[in-house]
């Protein structure tokens, strides 16, 4: 009998109502002997460890030959999982083909841009537009599902590991020509929009058409966001038939698929999150000290976001460690800064944490990332800082409820627009200058809002906007009528909003609107934008009103608009740099050069005032972090000092870290933290 079988009426999924944060990582034991097993159980129990991830590349374990499953490992794992009250957070391993797929499918092996076939020996190498990948993963996804769906160690399945392959080639080709079909009906339709008749690229048969592989010089930037929507689509299909497969079998138990944030951009999250029950993220940040912080925030907002609002589960982070990818090293994080950043993740909705990686490897790629064991065993610094996390995570069961009455975990009023196509445009090449860069306008707006200890969520903007007071829209080059018309309906009702520089200045195809540059928005933001002057690297621009920019520059002409600041310096002297408009209830400001820091924060707290804006907490802000998390019926301010001296922060309830009252005047001491229950129940 399948074990699926013998557990098909004891089996629990995760509910909505977890009764403790979720504590634990990434757990590989069939990369060691039994014995480690059991040693690992031990010290699991030991750090409070009651989540663990299992089989996320472990497909030639599973299926060390097509179509022969070797289960025998993982009955034990699970069972033993079960047995000491660790739930297990199921992983399908279809993110590493093992090596016999490579020879059975050379052709549903992934080609790069240059036409280099790449071959077996690390992982994500497979085409995911290629037939023979899709049905091996559906296989294996269902084996797995058909084994271990009713098994009591299941909470959650983790389909894949964070989707991102994108692939060039003859199977890309085919899928690539079929999705064209399916957007533009006929050749007719694909050429004007494309305008193919630039550079001799009028198409006559859809035969014609490849994936955008390396050509002699610029290719079609509209092409290229095209194959960059299909390329999206393709993964998200792929998440879509694992989906399917596993909720046929037990559609109860909740699935997920980690997503890496905050660089990659290779799929739509909102698209790919409407697929899922629950969203994960993995997230490492890159720098060290406070900008680092910034980052986990950054990361966090995201992931609630795409979650819509609800608690999220953090699927990956790093113990003791930070990778620098530019530098090539991995630095340590200092020493209580791990229960510190896992707070902030905390205040922004995650479930709890679970970590890249339970135990380091002997040997293979990887073998130095960041353990919750390390090499040199339980007798370390790392091993020390789990226990202690875990020990203060399973004293904090009621953060682990859902906010009462479906309400969002945290309550915030500003939206900042995250949108993919507004990346892919960004990044076709032929634009007037790198300064319209989507990434770092969206970072640097979002940490702004952080240094002013203001909270937001991210927004689409063809949502739903009105639980938002203000929507900032830093970069979004591509935008449809329709997003236009929300963002006008939401001002016209008494919203706020702030339009960067270039934004709207095409239509969702990459078609310029003629007629005025940031067109999409140029009525609601009572303005026509005449001509671009990007500027030179290291030039700084100084405004009217004192305020200094870099990067970019435009004659801008007033439709209604009134002008908050102007340029000083020729060709522009006297032009609006920033304006207002009066739009129905609401207003429009426009910013049309890139602000430098202070002056950014200047501009946006003008704003924030104005749309009657006010922090979680007074203390927020110059790097106290200030949030207020909803759950159950209760709020709970989470005060994070992330300067180097001691504040004075007025609170009242009971701190849930020392368990003690808190009332009026509190010093917070230098990268201290505080979770205060506030004393009333919330609507
Ligand atoms: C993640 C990945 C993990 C591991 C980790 C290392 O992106 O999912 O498998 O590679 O990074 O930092």
């Amino acid at each position: 009998m399948p074990v699926s079988e013998t557990f098909r009426h004891s089996a629990s999924a995760e509910g909505p109502n977890s009764e403790q944060l979720v504590f634990g990582g990434d757990y590989n034991p069939e990369q060691w002997p039994e014995e480690t097993w059991h040693e690992d159980v031990r010290l699991m129990r030991e750090a409070h460890v009651n989540r663990v991830t299992v089989g996320v590349f472990s497909w030639s374990s599973i299926e060390p030959r097509e179509g022969e499953y070797r289960f025998g490992w993982l009955d034990r794992v699970m069972d033993l999982m079960a047995e000491n009250g660790i739930g297990v957070v199921l992983a399908t391993p279809t993110a590493s083909p093992p090596p016999w797929f490579t020879l059975a499918h050379p052709e549903a092996l992934p080609m790069t841009a240059d036409g280099v076939r790449l071959v077996h020996g690390s992982r994500d190498t497979y085409n995911p537009a290629a037939p023979a990948y899709r049905a091996a993963a559906r296989r294996v996804a269902a084996a797995l599902a058909e084994r271990y769906a009713f098994h009591p160690a299941l909470r959650m399945w983790h389909l894949h590991n964070e989707y991102g392959t994108v692939s060039y080639g003859p199977e890309t080709n085919t899928a690539f020509r079929g999705w064209l079909q399916e957007k533009y009906g006929s050749l007719q339709a694909l050429n004007s929009t494309w305008n193919t008749a630039f550079w001799s690229q009028g198409y006559g048969e859809w035969e014609e058409i490849f994936a955008p592989q390396a050509t002699q010089y610029l290719p079609n930037p509209s092409l290229l966001l095209d194959f960059k929507r299909f390329s999206a689509d393709v993964l998200r299909d792929c998440l879509r038939e694992q989906v399917d497969v596993v909720r046929a079998v037990r559609p109860d138990v909740p699935v997920t698929t980690n997503f890496m944030l905050p660089a990659w951009n290779h799929y739509d999250q909102w698209d790919m999150a409407a697929e899922i029950d629950e969203v994960s993220v993995d997230h490492y940040p890159d720098t060290p000290g406070i900008e680092g912080d910034v980052q986990v925030a950054f990361g966090s907002d995201l992931a609630r976001s795409f979650n819509g609002g609800r608690p999220w589960v953090l699927m990956e982070q790093a113990t003791t460690m930070v990778y620098d990818y530019a530098q090539g090293r991995i630095l340590a994080r200092d020493p209580g800064k791990l229960l510190f950043n896992t707070l902030q993740y905390l205040a922004r909705g995650s479930t709890g944490s679970l970590f890249f990686q339970w135990r380091s490897p002997r040997a293979g790629a990887e073998f130095f990332h960041s353990p919750m064991v390390p090499h040199v065993g339980e007798n370390s610094r790392t091993f020390r800082e789990i226990v202690e996390l875990g020990t203060t995570l399973s004293r904090l069961p009621e953060l682990a409820q859902q906010p009462a009455n479906g309400n969002r975990v945290n309550r915030n009023r500003v939206g900042i627009v995250w949108d993919a196509s507004a990346w892919w445009s960004a990044e076709t090449r032929a634009l007037p200058s790198n300064d319209v860069a989507f990434l770092p306008a969206v970072k640097s707006v979002h940490r702004a809002l952080w240094f002013l200890g203001i909270n937001a969520d991210f927004v689409q903007l063809d949502q739903d906007l009105s639980g938002y007071s203000l929507v900032l829209v830093p970069s979004k080059l591509a935008a449809s009528d329709a997003e236009a018309d929300n963002l006008r309906r939401f001002v016209a009702d008494g919203g706020h909003t702030a339009v960067w520089y270039f934004s709207g200045s095409t239509d969702e195809n990459l078609n310029v609107r003629l007629g005025g540059f940031t067109g999409a928005f140029a009525d609601l933001l009572g303005i026509r934008v005449e001509e671009h002057f990007p500027q030179p690297a290291g030039d700084i621009l100084k405004l009217s009103d004192g305020s200094t920019a870099d990067g970019w520059a435009e004659s801008v002409e007033l439709h209604g608009a009134v002008s908050v600041a102007d340029f000083t310096e020729f060709p522009l002297a006297g032009r609006p740099a920033v304006t207002r408009n009066e739009f129905g209830s609401g207003t429009a400001h426009y910013f049309a050069t890139r602000f430098g820091e202070d002056s950014l924060k200047d501009h946006l707290e003008r704003i924030l005032d104005a749309a009657g804006i006010s922090k979680d907490h007074p203390a927020a802000g110059r790097g106290v972090e200030a949030v207020r998390r909803y759950a159950g019926d209760r709020s709970y301010l989470f005060l994070l000092n992330h300067t180097g001296e001691a504040v004075d922060v007025d609170v009242r309830g009971q701190d849930l870290l020392t368990d003690t009252a808190v009332y009026g005047s509190t010093v917070l001491a230098a990268g201290a933290a505080l979770i205060v229950r506030e004393p009333h129940e919330t609507p």
